[in-house]
């Protein structure tokens, strides 16, 4: 399907050394400010360059500041980039991410193909070599984050004949060779989740003419094998069988066929080598995610402006499936199984209808007044057979609700539940990797709105008071005794995030595959 296969992959080649070893088009250095926010003149290796640079630019070192010189002669590379990371005790990994981010950008910008990244420079305060290591980590996410580009549907001549796609070659220097071992594991895994974050951005770029949901359960089998995961899928005729009358309802106005995706993560299996490694402790966290491929809003049909963004719809599921890869490429010690529940919304001669009444795999009836109001449904059935498979933890997630941008803007994403305990673990997951997270209540009084007339509930309401808490609460009638449950509504955070220097400007974010996994590993 690639119209051009032969683009380079999005992900530069990484490597640690202890020193240059082949020449570079570009150096990288950080420089601090002391707390009169001046700059601090680097020292040692570098002192020269900076200070032939600094002779005529102001720099002012603050975080995120980039600017990038072309000279020769100094024994360094061709041109120097110079990164601000603010003042040195205010420092945090956000920060060093930022920074990262700028860095590609300015990288980019000039057209750099080789880079070495000075990661000695990213500390003033050695001796602190544990936050040193988490500092260069969030350092090199920052660049990796930001290596992406959705290009497959571009004919060459949209592309400008150009042949440049960004930097394809990044070298860390670091003169400690402990150091540099160290940081070499971190890199591995910083690539690993690079290449599983840019899945779940292509899955979510991905047009819905060619993204269904048999594309994307094909696409699920192929990964499943290349990452040595279990993959099972569902149709639409299984899913009769499992009765599952929600899920079903909102695929009926829709040419193509609906399927449940499951991709299963097993540490027993991924280590089946070292039979004695430590079995039955390992917890079961299960993921579902919303994969509706395009919401035209059906027989409540959307506004045409911006209905594009739509095709968009199934970024909780393409979160799942990245998450679930990250699981595997990192060997986490738990269990991480992927629902996604894919389908298309649409308005045709059989599509759900206002006030028409489904029944749901867990036995409930829903009256239908709004058929925009899906992916609640969608998820209602999914979650159900979610907890079939036991879960320690239930976190399910979704483009639910408009009302999130309202509500909480697009700075971070919503989280409820029925369990402070996993609510306050996935904050703290999504708060060690920038990746933001509130809490918003989920009384059930607010099941209240929802009581219907005909049937045991109704799917939204006639005003749109606290719609993100109703979407939630929606969902908590699906939700077993004893489950422990969070959701979390990424309507606002999924595309457009390109006020974070790390994150594409355009299209998908692929926000929160980071902080499910990081959640996975810790529970
Ligand atoms: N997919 C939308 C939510 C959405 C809106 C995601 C904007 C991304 C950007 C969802 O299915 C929807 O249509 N929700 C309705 C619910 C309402 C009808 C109760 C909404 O938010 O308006
Ligand atoms: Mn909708
Ligand atoms: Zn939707």
């Amino acid at each position: 399907m690639s119209k051009h296969p032969s683009l380079p992959s999005s992900l530069p080649a990484m490597e640690a050394r202890t020193a240059v070893n082949s020449a570079v088009d570009c150096d990288v250095i950080a420089v601090f400010q002391d707390s009169g926010k001046k700059p601090i003149a680097p020292t040692g290796a570098y002192a020269a360059a900076v200070q032939k640079f600094r002779k005529n630019e102001a720099f002012s070192a603050r975080v995120g500041a980039a600017q990038f010189v072309r000279f020769g002669g100094t024994g360094l590379a061709e041109s120097l980039a110079l990164v601000g990371l603010g003042v040195v005790t205010e420092l945090t990994e956000e920060k060093a991410r930022v920074a990262g981010g700028n860095v590609w950008q300015k990288l980019c910008a000039e057209k750099v193909r080789t880079a070495a990244i000075h990661i000695d420079t990213l500390s003033a305060a050695r001796g602190a070599r544990e936050a040193h290591l988490r500092t260069a980590r969030a350092f090199a996410e920052g660049l990796v984050l930001n290596a992406y580009q959705f290009n497959k549907h571009r004919s060459k001549a949209s592309l400008g004949d150009t042949t440049y796609f960004g930097p394809t070659k990044l070298v860390f220097i670091a003169h400690d060779k402990a150091f540099r071992q160290e940081f070499e594991a971190e890199l591995a895994k910083v690539a690993a989740m690079g290449e599983a974050v840019n899945v779940t951005r292509d899955w979510s770029n991905e047009p819905s003419n060619y993204g269904t949901p048999e594309h994307f359960a094909n696409e699920a089998k192929r990964l499943a094998r290349e990452y040595g995961l279990k993959c099972r899928v569902l149709t639409e005729a299984d899913a009769k069988r499992e009765k599952m009358g929600l899920f079903l309802g909102v695929g009926q106005g829709s040419e193509q066929e609906g399927r449940i995706v499951v991709v299963e993560y097993d540490p027993k299996a991924s280590s089946k080598s070292s039979k004695k490694s430590s079995s039955g402790s390992a917890k079961n966290v299960v993921l579902v995610g919303k994969g509706v491929t395009f919401d035209s809003g059906g027989i409540s049909i959307k506004p045409s402006m911006r209905m594009e963004e739509m095709k968009h719809d199934m970024t909780g599921a393409a979160t799942v499936m990245g998450a679930v890869l990250l699981a595997a490429a990192w060997k986490i010690p738990n269990r991480v199984i992927g629902i996604m529940a894919m389908t298309e919304n649409m308005p045709d001669g059989n599509a759900i209808q206002p006030g028409n009444i489904l029944t749901a795999r867990n036995g409930k009836t829903v009256e239908v007044i709004n058929t925009d109001a899906e992916g609640r449904l969608v998820l209602g059935d999914a979650l159900d057979f979610a907890q079939d498979m036991k879960p320690d933890a239930l976190i399910d997630i979704a483009t639910l609700t408009g009302a999130v941008s309202i509500a909480l803007g697009k700075q971070c994403c919503a989280v409820l539940g029925n369990d402070e305990s996993l609510i306050d673990a996935v904050r703290r997951a999504g708060e060690q990797n920038g990746e933001k997270i509130w809490q918003l209540p989920l009384y059930d009084e607010y099941f209240d709105d929802l009581k219907s007339d005909t049937a045991d509930m109704k799917n939204s309401a006639n005003n749109s008071y606290g719609g993100t808490i109703r979407g939630a609460i929606f969902l908590k009638q699906f939700i077993r005794k004893g489950t422990q449950w969070a959701h979390l509504d990424i309507a606002a955070t999924s595309t457009e995030m390109g006020h974070l220097s790390y994150l594409p400007k355009k299209g998908a974010s692929g926000l929160y595959v980071r902080t499910l996994i990081q959640f996975a590993a810790d529970f």
